[in-house]
Order: C-alpha cells, then sequence, then structure tokens
C-alpha cells in the first residue's frame, strides 16, 4: 500500500505542475486513497510572522487559516520542530478543535535547508489511527515538498 502510494506521489511531484496544483493533488491524493486521513492540508510560515498560514488542503474548511507559533498541535510543532501525534485529540490540552468529528490529528514538519518551514496536518475521524507507516509515507511527502519550494 505504501509503496504504491509513493509511487503516486512521485507520480504527481513529476507532472510539473504549480506548486499550489501539487501540493493541492497531494491532499487529494492522501484523502481519497487512506481511509483514515480525512481532513489533509499543508500549513506555511507566514512570511517573518510567528504564524502558520493555511495552504491547499482537502476536508471540511475550517477557521484555522492563522495559527499562532506555540498554539495547537500546529502551532507546537512549528516550534518544536518535532512530529506530533496525537492518537485523542480530547486528551490534549493545546488543540484547536477544526471539526466536532476529528478524533486524532498527525502533524509533521517539512524542513528546508535545515529550517522548519511548515508542516502536513492530518486529521482523523478514528482513534488512534496512525503507524509508523503513516509517519514514513508522510516524512517522504514532507521531503518531496521541501525539494519543490
Ligand atoms: N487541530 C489543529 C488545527 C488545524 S485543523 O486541524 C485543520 C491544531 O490543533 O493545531
Amino acid at each position: 500500500m505504501i509503496e504504491l502510494l509513493k509511487e503516486e506521489i512521485d507520480h504527481i511531484f513529476k507532472s510539473n505542475e504549480s506548486v499550489e496544483d501539487t501540493l493541492y493533488n497531494v491532499c487529494k491524493l492522501l484523502h481519497d486513497k487512506v481511509a483514515h486521513y480525512n481532513w489533509v492540508g499543508f500549513y506555511f510560515n507566514n512570511g517573518d510572522k510567528p504564524e502558520l498560514k493555511l495552504s491547499s488542503y482537502v476536508g471540511a474548511p475550517t477557521d484555522h487559516i492563522i495559527i499562532p507559533f506555540g498554539k495547537g498541535i500546529c502551532g507546537q510543532v512549528a516550534v518544536s520542530n518535532n512530529t506530533f501525534v496525537v492518537p485523542d485529540v480530547y486528551a490534549q490540552d493545546n488543540y484547536l478543535a477544526c471539526s466536532i468529528e476529528t478524533k486524532a490529528e498527525i502533524v509533521i514538519p517539512i524542513f528546508k535547508d535545515g529550517k522548519n518551514i511548515g508542516q502536513i496536518d492530518i486529521d482523523s475521524h478514528q482513534v488512534n489511527p496512525f503507524t509508523e507507516e503513516d509517519e514514513t509515507l508522510l516524512k517522504y511527502v514532507c521531503k518531496k515538498v521541501s525539494q519543490i519550494l
């Protein structure tokens, strides 16, 4: 499954579309092909401001277009530079609810020239759905993204 998805991801990155279209197509692929990915989106640092700004996404619209560094799961990853896997969002104090249906979340930072410049954020309607396999796949995606920025 993961190898097939990697091939489809490679195909998207090889199609030489705009960065915006490429990011959208990645979101769409992951959202449509992985049953436990119910919201897939990218946040990037908003210029020099200490905040993240929502870029391409597939899933329900969110109120969290801008997220200050430190706030929510995404804002914490902007500061920690570490992957954050949340098996149960209700167990988190520093969490920004996007949809009532969301039960779990994974956020993986994207590094460019060693600097944390953004992240991929995935919400799931299942409790505790994320495995090492998800982390491997999503880190692969983040590396590919950093190469086109
Ligand atoms: N839940 C995130 C906010 C973004 S939405 O999930 C799309 C957080 O706590 O940072």
